[in-house]
């Protein structure tokens, strides 16, 4: 068993920085978790009391079924992977991932085994006799990885791994980290503050917001129903449109258009959510409809987003990228009411 639970965890750390706020959050066996927040969020910290790095200030910390709060680092069967993957630089790659196993006394020819599996798994086979600085990042970074396959933990916990890595390469060792979380079965948890990664890595995604955990749900259910407004802006690019509106029944009215939504939502004022491609190009027949003002337009190849405003609301829609728009056009797009969101606007939690 190396599922991991949470159950009230509180970190304060000297000078009362409340780092996690009463943290409850099961992660189950050999689940893909990923924590994604803003810097400052805590992340980091939850995962540093799961490893045994901080203290606990308040709460339970379970591996399985052991509470764990008291059990020295060494003995949790939990390896982690740092942003500064920091590799021994007089060693080879083969003594960098050999390196724990022979502090703990492992048997030698196990630590053969153990090492060449794991540079077989991360095509490392060739690199083994290279120090760390004839290496490229990429390949460094899965030196670090290798260093925590061969300890064949229960639990992986990795900490911003990619964020040293160029765009492409990020992209790729994010494939290869999938591959080895199926391959490994293990439990994986994984933090990072970027939502594209967090999105298509996560089985399911934990939102933290200043210590605070939001939501946690499966990709396309943080997507799709966000539980307030904070998860719905900040999962998404480009980020959803917020308007102000005033409902009454089942009209919401911005300061450029209305619409009606599919049932009444029960509050008078609310913050209107449209993902940018809930907004069409053909007006949908039998939905709302709006007029943009048209600033700035970003031809991505394979989309396209115009920038503009509704009445007094900046508003970013994706369209077909071949749909011919200059700045200043007037656009009229169709606004899909099935994929609306509203946000109470005292507690920002949604209620549509
Ligand atoms: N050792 C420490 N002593 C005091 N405060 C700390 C310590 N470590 C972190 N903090 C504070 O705790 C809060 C959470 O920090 P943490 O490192 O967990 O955030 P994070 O979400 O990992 O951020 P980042 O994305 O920047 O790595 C921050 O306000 C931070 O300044
Ligand atoms: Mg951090």
């Amino acid at each position: 068993m190396a599922s991991v639970s949470y159950e009230n965890v509180t970190k304060r750390y000297s000078g009362d920085t409340l780092a996690v706020d009463n943290l409850s959050l099961e992660v189950k066996d050999t689940e893909f978790m990923v924590l994604v927040g803003p810097s400052g969020c805590g992340k980091s910290t939850a995962l540093r009391m799961l490893a045994g790095l901080e203290d606990i200030t308040e709460g339970q910390i379970k591996i399985g079924d052991k509470v764990v709060n008291d059990m020295p680092p060494r003995d949790r069967d939990i390896a982690m992977v740092f942003q500064s993957y920091a590799l021994y630089p007089h060693m080879s790659v083969y003594d960098n991932m050999a390196f724990g196993l022979k502090m703990r006394g492992t048997p030698r020819a196990d630590i053969e085994r153990r090492v060449n599996t794991a540079a077989d798994v991360l095509e490392l086979g060739p690199l083994l006799k290279r120090k760390p600085r004839q290496l490229s990042g990429g390949q460094r970074q899965r030196v670090a990885l290798g260093r925590a396959i061969v300890r064949e933990p229960q639990v992986f916990l990795l900490d911003e791994p990619l964020s040293n890595l160029d765009a492409k390469l990020r992209v790729q060792t994010r494939i290869e980290l999938q591959k080895q979380h199926r391959a490994l079965h293990a439990t994986f948890i994984y933090v990072t503050h970027d939502q594209v990664e967090a999105m298509t890595m996560g089985d399911r995604i934990a939102v933290m917001r200043d210590g605070v955990l939001q939501q946690v749900a499966p990709p396309r259910e943080i997507y799709g129903n966000p539980a307030n407004m904070y998860v719905a802006g900040f999962i998404g690019s480009p980020t959803m449109n917020f308007i102000p509106v005033t409902v009454q029944g089942k009209t919401a009215k911005a300061s450029g258009f209305e619409l009606e939504l599919p049932h009444a939502p029960g509050v008078e004022k609310g913050t209107l959510g449209i993902r940018p491609e809930a907004l069409t190009e053909a007006p949908v027949a039998g939905h709302a409809g709006l007029d943009l003002k048209v600033e700035v337009v970003e031809i991505l190849g394979s989309d396209q987003f115009l920038y503009g405003t509704v009445g007094g609301d900046s508003i970013t829609a994706r369209v077909d990228p071949h749909l011919k728009v200059q700045p200043g056009d007037r656009v009229r797009l169709g606004v899909d009411t099935r994929r609306l969101h509203l946000f109470d606007s005292a507690t920002e939690k949604a209620v549509l």
